[in-house]
């Protein structure tokens, strides 16, 4: 029997619990997401997520033990991410892996969240090599990094305002398109020019691995309805939907700037630190358009860009439970009053 960890999520919207054996084989990994009981509202509630990860943790635990066919006497170690996120969440996830690893005698082992994102690149991908440079694209994170080892990353930029996943979710929402946005701009974009509707490209010259995309998504906003005083023409022009023609473009033109923006960024840092491999992890890296643009750019510099599976992009406890492993292997033990932390 290989070394046999539990992994638990419950940083955001997902309650999430999966069995990983060595590390990479991934027995079960069971994800419960909130994303109907948030919907209504186009974002994450912090108050309904906790409420929901307190009735689903326990279950979400035991299917994902079920589904591995393994007993808790079987486990080597429980792994939980300890940040960032929402703190209420978090304290759901942790609480029930404490009581776990006391009761079992089992290491606990705190992961970052961002980590295991990159680590689900490195998990499914056995050609992906250290040090490599790692992009994660998330509903709350958009950060590149210098990854050195499984537990050691150094950031080299983030976003300073939104998040990618954040824009596409807030782009979506002027287009009256669904909740989580990424997957309807995705969608509405298949039928719309990309150089439809001109957009910026903000580059920010002075930290060149940092990020900003809140002028782009009022950029789009602007498009749909046009900045202007109360009781003139224009305003009542905003008070109108968008055609669909004006959907379509301006899902691939927004869904283009933004790729372009990640892709050239995340290339330049692979060439600045001299490195062959680029990972990239978060539920943005789903998109097709980033997965296709990043995959011919990286190519063209002689580079090889690594993408997860679709269900290891997502918020998931593969990638907490995979992480848990080099964890484990550097005797990166949690004390049992481990705190979680928003950031
Ligand atoms: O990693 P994740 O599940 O949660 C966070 O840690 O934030 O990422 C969710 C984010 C959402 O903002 C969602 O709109 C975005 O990932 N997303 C996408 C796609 N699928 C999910 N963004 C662009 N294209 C997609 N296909
Ligand atoms: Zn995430």
């Amino acid at each position: 029997m290989g070394l046999r960890i539990l992994g638990i999520e419950s940083s955001c919207d997902e309650t999430a619990a999966a069995v990983v054996e060595d590390g990479s084989r991934i027995l079960s990994s069971v994800v419960d997401s909130q994303v109907e009981l948030h919907a209504p509202f186009r974002g994450v509630v912090p108050e309904i997520a906790s409420r929901s990860h307190l009735e689903s943790i326990l279950p979400v635990i035991e299917r994902a033990l079920a589904e591995a066919r393994v007993d808790l006497g079987d486990l080597a170690a429980v792994a939980v991410t300890v940040r960032p996120g929402l703190i209420g969440s978090l304290l759901v996830g942790l609480s029930a892996a404490k009581a776990l690893a006391f009761v079992q005698r089992l290491p606990l082992l705190a992961v970052h969240h961002i980590e295991a994102h990159i680590h689900a690149c490195a998990m499914s991908n056995d050609a992906l090599a250290h040090p490599f440079v790692s992009l994660v694209v998330s509903g709350g994170h958009t950060s590149l990094y210098l990854s050195e080892s499984p537990t050691r990353h150094a950031l080299l930029g983030a976003t300073v305002d939104d998040a990618a996943g954040e824009s596409f979710d807030k782009v979506a929402s002027i287009l009256g398109l669904g909740y989580p946005g990424g997957p309807a701009v995705e969608e509405a974009a298949r039928t719309g020019d990309p150089k439809g509707v001109p957009l910026p490209r903000p580059s920010l010259p002075d930290a060149p691995f940092d990020f900003s995309f809140s002028g782009l998504k009022t950029a789009a906003l602007y498009c749909v309805r046009p900045p202007a005083k109360r009781g003139t023409p224009a305003a009542a022009a905003r008070a109108g939907s968008p055609s669909p023609r004006l959907v379509a473009d301006l899902a691939a033109s927004f869904q283009s700037a933004v790729v372009d923006v990640l892709v050239e960024k995340t290339i330049a840092a692979a060439r600045a630190k001299g490195v062959r491999s680029i990972a990239i992890g978060g539920g943005v890296a789903c998109n097709g358009a980033l997965r296709g643009r990043m995959e011919a750019a990286a190519a063209e510099s002689g580079l090889r860009a690594f993408f997860p599976p679709k269900s290891l992009c997502l918020d998931n406890a593969a990638m907490v439970a995979g992480l848990g492993h080099p964890l484990l292997a550097e005797g990166k033990i949690a004390p049992l009053d481990v705190d979680a932390s928003p950031r």
